[in-house]
């Protein structure tokens, strides 16, 4: 057994102890330390940490989750990471966002609705059950984060955000299609009302920060929509005042779902204004032809006060838009993101 200390950006210190025969995210498990992870299997890059000191065995971690110069500075994959010596860890989020005790991998859920929106995305509804009873309950969690759902049948699972609000009876989900996916194939081929699904979580660090009246952005990627919705759902509840832009962006017009439903939010909330961005086939004289970054990029030059700004999306979309931030003037600090990355196309990056 070797002893793990992680530290915090708030400065705690968490010590576990881990066997050299299991992964780092695994041996906190056991010892209730609930570390952020999502996928487990070195394809999202949620789990990543700077080892400061120690040795260590790196299997499996993926080049999209963690490139070859960042291996060499020292960062890891956790799910990846087998201890061969103590270590010391830096992890980059405060110790809020570690939870201790039984991680809740029991929650089961049933599905309400699964519907296409669009050609490559899908809607599907969950209504999550207690373990102990089977009794319809509600699972609290924070605007932005995620659940893992599992593909019935398998062991795969994968993360998906939710864009309803914590105070409602079902969970939603925006899911992007990909062609051969192991989630996108079960939503298109086995998903049916009434089916039950295994989930655990909530899990995640995105999510609304406070910083008084400061305007806020929140650009989304296609489903990459999906926690921004949820945080700007919640913005209205709970009578959020902030000036708030809402950027969506997608490639090609058949793609586009949610646009009328988000004129609509726009219309019930007077702070909220949105924008959506079509590469292709513009389908409505409402869209503009372009990139969501080019939009963003057109406030941010206009923009009276420096806003925080909130992406989520796919990893490219994610690294021009915070390029894009920064050259107008948005403090890194100030920029919120979570990465789409596709477990099963990281993968075969690695391959
Ligand atoms: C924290 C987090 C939150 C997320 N939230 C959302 C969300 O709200 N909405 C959303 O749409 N997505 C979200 N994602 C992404 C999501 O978790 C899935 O990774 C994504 O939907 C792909 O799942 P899939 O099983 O359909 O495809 P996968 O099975 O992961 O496959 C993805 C693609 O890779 C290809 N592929 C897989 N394996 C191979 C191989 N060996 N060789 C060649 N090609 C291969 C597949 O054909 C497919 O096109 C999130 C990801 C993270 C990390
Ligand atoms: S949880 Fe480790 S890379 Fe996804």
């Amino acid at each position: 057994m070797y002893k793990i200390t992680a530290y915090t950006e708030d400065g705690e210190a968490i010590a576990f102890e881990a066997s050299a025969t299991e992964d780092l995210i695994t041996s906190a498990l056991k010892r209730d330390v609930i570390l952020l992870s999502s996928c487990r299997e070195g394809g999202c890059a949620t789990c990543k940490a700077e080892c400061t000191d120690g040795d260590y065995e790196l299997a499996n971690a993926s080049v999209q989750a963690l490139p070859p110069n960042e291996e060499e500075d020292g960062f890891v994959l956790l799910c990846c990471t087998y201890p061969r010596s103590d270590m010391s860890l830096n992890l980059p989020y405060t110790s809020e966002r570690i939870s201790f005790g039984k991680v809740n991998t029991n929650w089961q859920g049933d599905i309400v609705r699964v519907e296409t929106l669009s050609s490559n995305v899908a809607r599907l509804v969950i209504r999550p059950l207690a373990p102990e009873t089977g009794a319809p309950v509600r699972i609290g969690f924070v605007p932005g984060q995620y659940f893992d759902i599992e593909v019935p049948g398998t062991d795969v699972w994968r993360s998906y955000s939710m864009a309803n609000e914590p105070e409602d009876a079902e969970l939603e989900f925006l899911i992007r299609l990909l062609p051969g996916g192991f989630f996108s194939d079960f939503l298109l081929n086995g998903a049916a009302p009434g089916l039950r699904l295994r989930l655990r979580g909530p899990s995640g660090i995105f999510g609304l920060r406070e910083n008084g009246l400061k305007p806020r952005y929140f650009v989304a990627g296609g489903t990459g929509l999906s926690p921004v919705l949820s945080m700007i759902r919640h913005m209205k509840t709970e009578g959020h005042p902030q000036e708030t832009k809402l950027f969506l962006g997608v490639t090609h017009g058949h793609e586009l779902f949610y646009a009328k439903s988000l004129r609509e939010l726009a219309a019930s909330m007077p702070n909220l204004e949105v924008y959506i961005s079509v590469m292709n086939g513009v389908p409505s004289p409402e869209c503009t032809a372009g990139t969501v970054v080019d939009e963003l990029a057109k406030h941010l030059k206009e923009a009276k006060h420096s806003p925080d700004v909130y992406l989520c999306g796919p990893p490219g979309m994610i690294d021009a838009t915070i390029a894009a931030a920064w050259k107008y003037g948005v403090p890194p600090g100030r920029v919120f993101y979570e990465k789409f990355v596709a477990a099963g196309g990281a993968r075969a990056a690695a391959e």
